[in-house]
This record gives structure tokens, C-alpha cells and sequence, in this order.
């Protein structure tokens, strides 16, 4: 492996229309907290940067459901998901934003200098536009079926269901979001950066000089250089984002994937003034971490940005993991269906720790995950309480019985004790190799196995058992525990550093760098411990239930919105309405229609006259109910023939999403043939 000089890691910008979620937090933010902890504890040179993602259509949209403006959406949002990061100990350099003035001005300059130095092609080309709303539909504002996988709520940027990456005018029967109209094509102009271009680029960067990088990453990268690369739009038709820098661009703006990547450099020149070396210098290792759905924007995209623009370093590796399920369903923002990390901040206070180790206990590295309640209580219970903070527990009250807190002389160790210490040397060797190769489920089982060392060691050499005919062999065996208790201090601390520090708070030792790890004489004899303290605490069942409750509350109310609502239909004139003739009527007979199962055959005086319906309503009403209801009736539908029966109109009635149906008709009694309007 190459030996940088520094480190510049970078986390997926989050789109500031809504809270973090454990979906987020497994896939970007946990394993490169991990990441950047590990580096800082070895005394690495390296700088985290992120923010919120604050442009882009899904902003829009979430303004508009809310009835406020893009910016007090990004406003809330920014310092929701900034505060409850710092409160989860994610612990970027700096957490900015892209709505920032730096950021505009970096972005506009990228943009401009690719455009001086033609890199772009401008052209006009067809797009969606809504001619109720007045304005082209760009991305997520158009919605259809997905060419691919025949998904009804595809985007015009990308279907979540397959993850394909569409055209607009790919979509099947496409719809604006904003008013439900079938959208108009209009000419309009725009930039394109020719990917095309890059691909013998990327080609040679990618596929021949990055073979190590993730299969999943590698994979992807690589059927989309196969089916060959086409220019990409870098502007839209929007009033929020950025301004196209340009003369002749009023009322375009940059296209959010555009400028989202370079709110990385943004957010590094806000941090310090020698940024440059940090973006400009190939002794800088750049890592991107991200979730699946954007790997082609940081392999495909935004390299070949950067190599267009001709100073920047390109990254040496972009770790995508895979996507967190929750309770075997996809989370999704928009149904309500998460953990959403400041809710659980609020329900689980001060057990921060208990969501980084699970959320990486389950990182879904190599495929999708789940995360259950259930697995959550379970490794709770199972493995921090039971194996790492019984071990912690074990070797501290003993100190405290038997040697009044005080580390006791190591005496002669035995062969055991030597290997348990050895043990701890090559874990450290494993960790560190897993670590380097963004495996951190494995790092932290690594970590793990010196405190399931260390419960083994207790339980098979028995201190508590022998103390009074050999006391000093238990100081031996406790001297050797202890160092593992300073070693696991050390270990777990980029996975769990609140638990690390209170371990470290225990043990009275202050911070110890990651050199440190793997020594058999951390703490000096004599030394005095601390007060022995619980490290975690066992989750009921009941509070495990209350949150299965509370996403049983969230599926309820999905049901019952996808139970109301059908969407809104293409917009009819006035004049459109008129010619329907709705009349009240009074069903005057009612019989069902022979072999079959759903049909009336109902006899109505309509006011004009007296005629027969044919209506499938044979479900909902007995034909003895009917007779002598008001009911509405379309008078003027075209006559056909049902079963043999010349049908002439149809009975209205209110149909909810399941098919049930209700009659629908006047308040109080009115004249037959009186007007529906
Ligand atoms: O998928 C997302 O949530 C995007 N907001 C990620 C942007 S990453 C970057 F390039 F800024
Ligand atoms: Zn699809």
C-alpha cells in the first residue's frame, strides 16, 4: 500500500429535506467516523469534511409540501442534522453547508473555468414542462413508470426501485410532480459536460489502476463505462441553486450534482487556508464515503470534473456500502419509515455508543442489511453488556477487593498470560489491516475479541477461587487483565468513543495514543484506578416494544394515506364538466342480474324519465336496500349493453383505494331530475 503524507476523507453531503436516519448513518457516516478517528489516534495527518447538500429539486419540493421557502427548509434541516451528528459523536473538522457564499463562489468558479476553457457543450434540446405550474420540469419535479423495472413512482433522474439512472423523457406516461399534468416537451438550453470524452480516462484510472477498490463500486463503475458514457446536463431550469455563471443564463442554475461534490473543496478552503495542499498535492490520499445510490456521481462524474478542470487530485478510493433495511422494509424519508438519529437520541439519552456498534456491527459492506429492534436489543444485551462491559467490570471490582484499586505487580506471568498480552499485539495487526481496507465490521469484531479474551482469561484462570492460598498469582492474573482493559481502552475508542473515554475515566489514565495499543504494561503498578462503573446497561423488552410501536404507528398511517388518496387527474375545462348530465334520482326496482356476481339491474326515474342501470355494485347492497334511495346518476353517458341488458347511464358513488363503495346522494330529499353542478 502507498504511504500518503495525508488524508483528506470526505462523507456524502446530505440532502438538507429532512433528518438523518440509521440508513444514512450505517452506510456514510459511522464507518468513516471510524475511519478518521483510527487516522487522528495514530497521528495521521488528515482532514474530514461535510455538510448539508442544500440545493437540488428535492429542497423545492419539500418547500412546497411545507408552504415555506427553500431556504427555511435547508435552515431547519441543516441544524437538525448538525446538532444531532455532534451529539452522536461524528466528528468531521467541519460540517458546512452549500448555500454558503464560499461555496457558491468556488462553484461558480469551477464552473467557469471548465467554460472558458471548453469543456462544455452547450445545447438546446426537448424538455418536460408543466403548463399549469409555468415552469420545465426538472429531476425529481417529473415522475413515471421506469423503462427498466416498471416502477409507477419512478423520477426523472433516477428510479429508487431499480437504481437505474433515467432521462427524463425515458419515463413511461410521465407526470409533473407539482400539479399531476401531463407534462409539454419545450426547447430550452443547457450545458453538458461530454462524459464521453472521459471515458478512455476513467477506463484507464478505474478499471486497470483501481482493482482494488470494492467489487460493488468496481462492478458499477464498470458496467456503466461498458454501456458507454453520454454528456451529462450541468445546468436546470430552476429558481433555486446556483446561478449559471454565464451571460444568457437567466434563470439556470447549476444541476445539484454539479456543485454538491465541489461543496468538499468548498468546505475544506472554509476550514483552512492551506487547503490546496489537501486537494492539489498527489501525497494526499482522497477518500470518498458514500451509499450505493451515488457511486456513479463520485466515479464517473465528478473525477472526470476534476480532471476537466486539470489541478485537482482525484480519489484513491470511494468505499460505498450497500443499504440499510429496517425491519425488512426499505427506509424511505417520505413514508415515515426510519430510526431517525434525533429521535433516537431523545429515546436512548447517553447510549450513543449503542447505536455506532450496532449500526456497525451490521454495516451493510458487501450487501443490503437489516436493522431489527430486536437484533439491537439482542447485541446490546449479548455483547456489550455481557462481553465487553462484564469483562471491564470483572477486572475492576476484583482490583478494587483484592488490591484496594491499586494495579498490583505483574509478578511471574505464566505461558497463558504472556499469550493472552501476545493475543492483544496481533489483534491490533488485524484490526489495522481491516481498517485499511474499509472492513470495519470485521475492525470491530477485532475489537471485540480482546475483551471476549479477556472474560475467557478471567473465567479460566479463576482469581476469585485462589486468592487466599495464592495471592500472588491473582495479582499476576489481575496485572494482565488490567493491561487488557487499558488495550481495549485503546481499541474500541474510533468505534465507541464515549465508552472509550469513560473506560479511560475509569481506569485513571488519561488519552492514550493508538501506539500504545498492544503493550502489556500500559498501566504502571501502583497506579490507582477508579470508582468500578457499569460501561452499559441492559435494554427491557419494553422499551423495544415502544419502538416497534411507534413504526407499527408509522406503517398505519402509510396505509391509511395510500387507502385515501388516488392522484389528482389531468386538469378538464369548465366547459368540460358542463356537458356531464348529473341527476338526482329515486331507484324505483332493484333485482340482480341472473349468473353473475356483481351486477344490479336497477330501475330509476331519473325526472326525464324512467329507464333501466346495469351497475356493479351487487357487492356492497342488497337490491332491498336500494329500492326508494336517492342516488345521483350520469344521465347522458352513452347507452351499452351489459349481460343482454341495454344499460342507459351510471349510478355515482364514492369508491375509497381498497374498492369499498358508498352511495352517494343529497343531504334531504330532492325533486327526481333535479341538476348535479
Ligand atoms: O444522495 C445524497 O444524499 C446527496 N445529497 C449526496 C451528495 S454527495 C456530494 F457529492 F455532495
Ligand atoms: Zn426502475
Amino acid at each position: 500500500m502507498k504511504k500518503f503524507k495525508r488524508y483528506l476523507v470526505t462523507s456524502a453531503l446530505p440532502y438538507a429535506n429532512g433528518p438523518v436516519h440509521i440508513g444514512h448513518l450505517a452506510g456514510v457516516y459511522i464507518p468513516s467516523d471510524i475511519y478518521v478517528r483510527y487516522l487522528r489516534l495514530k497521528g495521521e495527518d488528515v482532514l474530514w469534511v461535510c455538510g448539508s447538500d442544500e440545493h437540488g429539486v428535492p429542497i423545492t419540493i419539500k418547500a412546497r409540501q411545507e408552504g415555506v421557502t427553500p431556504q427555511d427548509v435547508v435552515d431547519k434541516y441543516h441544524n437538525i442534522i448538525k446538532n444531532a451528528f455532534e451529539e452522536l459523536g461524528i466528528s468531521f473538522d467541519i460540517y458546512s453547508r452549500t448555500s454558503s457564499e464560499m461555496h457558491r463562489k468556488t462553484a461558480s468558479e469551477f464552473f467557469r473555468r471548465l467554460y472558458d476553457a471548453g469543456k462544455f457543450i452547450e445545447q438546446t434540446t426537448m424538455q418536460y414542462y408543466d403548463p399549469e405550474a409555468g415552469q420545465f420540469l426538472a429531476d425529481r419535479y417529473i415522475t413515471g413508470t421506469c423503462p427498466h423495472c416498471r416502477n409507477e413512482r419512478a423520477y426523472g433522474d433516477q428510479c429508487e426501485k431499480c437504481g437505474t439512472t433515467l432521462n427524463a423523457t425515458d419515463l413511461i406516461d410521465p407526470r409533473s410532480a407539482i400539479t399531476g399534468a401531463v407534462p409539454e416537451l419545450r426547447e430550452t438550453k443547457h450545458w453538458f459536460l461530454p462524459l464521453d470524452r472521459y471515458e478512455p480516462f476513467l477506463r484507464r484510472w478505474i478499471l486497470e489502476g483501481h482493482k482494488e477498490w470494492k467489487p460493488n463500486v468496481y462492478g458499477q463503475c464498470k458496467s456503466w463505462l461498458d454501456l458507454g458514457l453520454q454528456p451529462r446536463a450541468v445546468s436546470r431550469d430552476l429558481d433555486w441553486g446556483i446561478p449559471v455563471p454565464v451571460e444568457g443564463a437567466e434563470g439556470k442554475v447549476l444541476y445539484v450534482w454539479f456543485d454538491a461534490p465541489i461543496g468538499y473543496i468548498s468546505a475544506t478552503k472554509e476550514l483552512t487556508p492551506e487547503w490546496e495542499k489537501y486537494w492539489k498535492d498527489d501525497e494526499t490520499k482522497l477518500v470518498h464515503f458514500i451509499g450505493k445510490d451515488n457511486i456513479v456521481f463520485h466515479c464517473i462524474v465528478f473525477p472526470s470534473m476534476l480532471q476537466a478542470h486539470g489541478e485537482y487530485i482525484l480519489p484513491d478510493n470511494v468505499p460505498a456500502n450497500e443499504f440499510l433495511n429496517l425491519e425488512n422494509d426499505k427506509i424511505s424519508t417520505s413514508r415515515n419509515w426510519a430510526v431517525w438519529l434525533h429521535e433516537y437520541l431523545q429515546d436512548f439519552p447517553g447510549k450513543q455508543d449503542v447505536l455506532r456498534y450496532v449500526l456497525c456491527a451490521n454495516a451493510p459492506e458487501t450487501k443490503d442489511n437489516d436493522f431489527t429492534w430486536k437484533d439491537f436489543q439482542a447485541r446490546n444485551n449479548n455483547e456489550l453488556v455481557a462481553i465487553l462491559g462484564n469483562f471491564v467490570n470483572r477486572a475492576l471490582v476484583l482490583t478494587s477487593k483484592y488490591f484496594n484499586g491499586e494495579v498490583p505487580a505483574a509478578g511471574e506471568p505464566a505461558e497463558y498470560d504472556r499469550n493472552c498480552l501476545d493475543e492483544v499485539a496481533a489483534i491490533k495487526t488485524s484490526l489495522e489491516n481491516n481498517i485499511d481496507h474499509y472492513r470495519f465490521r470485521e475492525a470491530l469484531k477485532d475489537a471485540m475479541n480482546i475483551a471476549r479474551m479477556g472474560n475467557k482469561y478471567l473465567a479460566d484462570t479463576e482469581p476469585w477461587k485462589i486468592f487466599k492460598e495464592d495471592p500472588l498469582r491473582v495479582a499476576t492474573i489481575l496485572n494482565t487483565a488490567l493491561q487488557i482493559t487499558a488495550n481495549l481502552a485503546i481499541a474500541i475508542k474510533p468505534f465507541m468513543p464515549f465508552t472509550a473515554d469513560k473506560l479511560s475515566g475509569l481506569l485513571q489514565c488519561g488519552p492514550l495514543g493508538w501506539e500504545r495499543l498492544g503493550s502489556d504494561s500500559i498501566l504502571p503498578v501502583g497506579h490507582r484506578l477508579g470508582k468500578p462503573e457499569l460501561l452499559f446497561e441492559k435494554i427491557e423488552d419494553d422499551v423495544i416494544e415502544a419502538q416497534l410501536a411507534k413504526l407499527e404507528a408509522a406503517r398505519a398511517a402509510n396505509l391509511a394515506k395510500e387507502a385515501k388518496v388516488e392522484p389528482r387527474k389531468e386538469s378538464v375545462s369548465f366547459e368540460d364538466f358542463s356537458r356531464m348530465d348529473i341527476r338526482v334520482s329515486k331507484v324505483v326496482a332493484a333485482e340482480k342480474v341472473a349468473k353473475t356476481k356483481k351486477l344490479l339491474k336497477l330501475t330509476v326515474d331519473t325526472g326525464i324519465d324512467v329507464r333501466t342501470i346495469v351497475s356493479g355494485i351487487a357487492e356492497f347492497f342488497t337490491p332491498e336496500e336500494l329500492v326508494g334511495k336517492q342516488v345521483l346518476v350520469l344521465a347522458n353517458l352513452q347507452p351499452r349493453e351489459l349481460k343482454g341488458i341495454m344499460s342507459e347511464g351510471m349510478i355515482l358513488m364514492a369508491e375509497d383505494a381498497s374498492g369499498k363503495l358508498v352511495a352517494v346522494a343529497p343531504e334531504s330529499e330532492v325533486k327526481p331530475g333535479s341538476c348535479v353542478r
